[in-house]
């Protein structure tokens, strides 16, 4: 095949055979297709997309460039969650513990923070000892005995994926319906679980700006997991504001933990039982969304979810007592506050401002390789639609760089909106597509 060809079809809008895409896929993959003729390519489908056959097809040519993982000797139905990315968004830390309380085998592998957006690993990494890294035999083990396990992703699920994503981020061709579906769909293919839950977030702190734009990712990844084999569900949920309060590693592992212990924000305690109930349902421990979202609940206030966190965080080599002891997590040495220059209402907490503001506190990073700073981050004291006093505290922000504070907390004064009228309520969840 004649990789000019190829591009040619796809620039002129035809449809590409699965033989086709594999030979695109498999030799830029393998290094027999340079860079430009990819990203060519790549442009080609940002115009002219591709149709759900052509996007099962390249789903499934990256799933399988890896490893796919086999989790037949966990017992029970295996169920994942994966959120398309936001800012402050800790709800894994809450929700495997909640849904494994509840009996369902959480056998998960989660991902680093990059830019705006955090990562469940390194909040993990706040944990002292805690081994983001285990053997097969070893994660097999912590689920099989402790009902859960969370790591880090293997370097063989998907390479596929990795080299184009790679490519897409500076090419500006991440943001395609059919390119964004093969991409989360192909890893959590290959993650090996029976059934997927997505939440798909949409706001200014996420890929897709618009409830409709949202909606349509999620139908779309829907359809791919289930022409798997895959029992998928997803959620369309808000990202306009952060999700609870706490932007950064340690502090958002602090308020999972308050999650847990049943005294934590409203909004992220609501979202985070929504997605356990539906993972409990999945995971056929309920027999409806409505009773795993009751099971969720009981998980919180009797304590049970709290005691998986810690036989996770336990099993996996991790300090049981930062549950405790938040001081045991890493420490930022400066602390300055944003106060309130009138009075009013919190009208926007603008989500990427927050998540780019947060990312130059030293909490996130612009490069995958850069080091971060587990300590750093962003503390609201105040959310969307609460009053505000002329002096009194909106947010905090931690770190160790005293300058880079200062900086973000100028960022952050142009992210918040303050207005004499109380905003209206936003739903966080706004739809469940099964
Ligand atoms: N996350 C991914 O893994 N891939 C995308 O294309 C977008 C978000």
């Amino acid at each position: 095949m004649n990789i000019v060809d190829l591009i040619t079809k796809k620039r002129n809008g035809n449809v590409l055979t699965e033989e086709e895409i594999r030979h695109l896929v498999m030799g830029y993959t393998e290094g027999d297709i340079p860079d430009y003729q990819m990203s060519s390519f790549l442009m080609a489908v940002y115009f002219n997309g591709m149709d759900k056959e052509e996007t099962v097809a390249l789903t499934k040519i990256m799933r399988d460039s890896g490893d796919v993982i086999d989790l037949s000797g966990i017992e029970g139905i295996k169920v994942d969650k994966h959120s398309t990315g936001g800012v402050g968004d800790k709800t894994t830390l809450i929700v495997g513990p909640v849904a494994a309380a509840c009996g369902v085998p959480i056998a998960k592998m989660s991902g680093r923070g990059l830019g705006f957006t955090g990562g469940t690993i390194d909040k993990l990494e706040a944990i002292p000892g805690y081994k983001t890294s285990l053997t097969r035999e070893e994660f097999m083990n912590q689920v099989n005995d402790k009902g859960i396990a969370v790591i880090g992703q293997t370097g063989r699920i998907a390479p596929a994926d990795k080299k184009i994503y790679a490519l897409r981020d500076v090419t500006a061709t991440v943001e395609n319906l059919s390119l964004i579906t093969s991409s989360i769909m192909s890893k959590k293919l290959a993650a090996g679980s029976d059934a997927i839950l997505l939440d798909v977030k949409c706001g200014s702190g996420a890929f897709m700006k618009t409830q409709e734009d949202a909606e349509e990712l999620a139908q779309l990844m829907v359809e791919i997991g289930k022409s798997d084999g895959k029992d998928t569900m997803a959620v369309v949920t808000d990202m306009e504001q952060p999700l609870g309060c706490a932007i950064g590693n340690t502090l958002e592992v602090e308020e999972a933990i308050d999650v847990l212990k049943n005294k934590g924000p409203e909004d992220i305690t609501e979202l985070s039982v929504t997605l356990a109930g539906i993972m409990i349902y999945m995971g056929n421990k309920a027999e409806s969304v409505e009773e795993g979202m009751q099971k969720a609940r009981t998980a919180l206030e009797d304590g049970s979810a709290l005691s998986s966190f810690r036989d996770m965080v336990s099993g996996q080599g991790g300090d049981p007592a930062i549950i405790e002891d938040h001081t045991l997590m890493p420490q930022s040495e400066f602390c300055i506050e944003l106060t309130a220059w009138e009075n009013g209402y919190i009208a926007a907490l603008d989500a990427m401002k927050f998540g780019l503001a947060s990312q130059h506190t030293g909490a996130g990073r612009e490069r995958k390789e850069d080091d971060i700073d587990l300590s750093a981050g962003i503390l609201l004291l105040k959310k969307r639609g609460d009053a505000v006093a002329e002096g009194e505290v909106i947010c905090k922000l931690y770190g160790n760089n005293e300058e880079k504070l200062k900086k973000a907390l100028e960022e952050i004064r142009i992210a918040i909106i303050i207005s004499s009228e109380k905003p209206e309520n936003t739903k966080l969840i706004k739809k469940i597509i099964k």
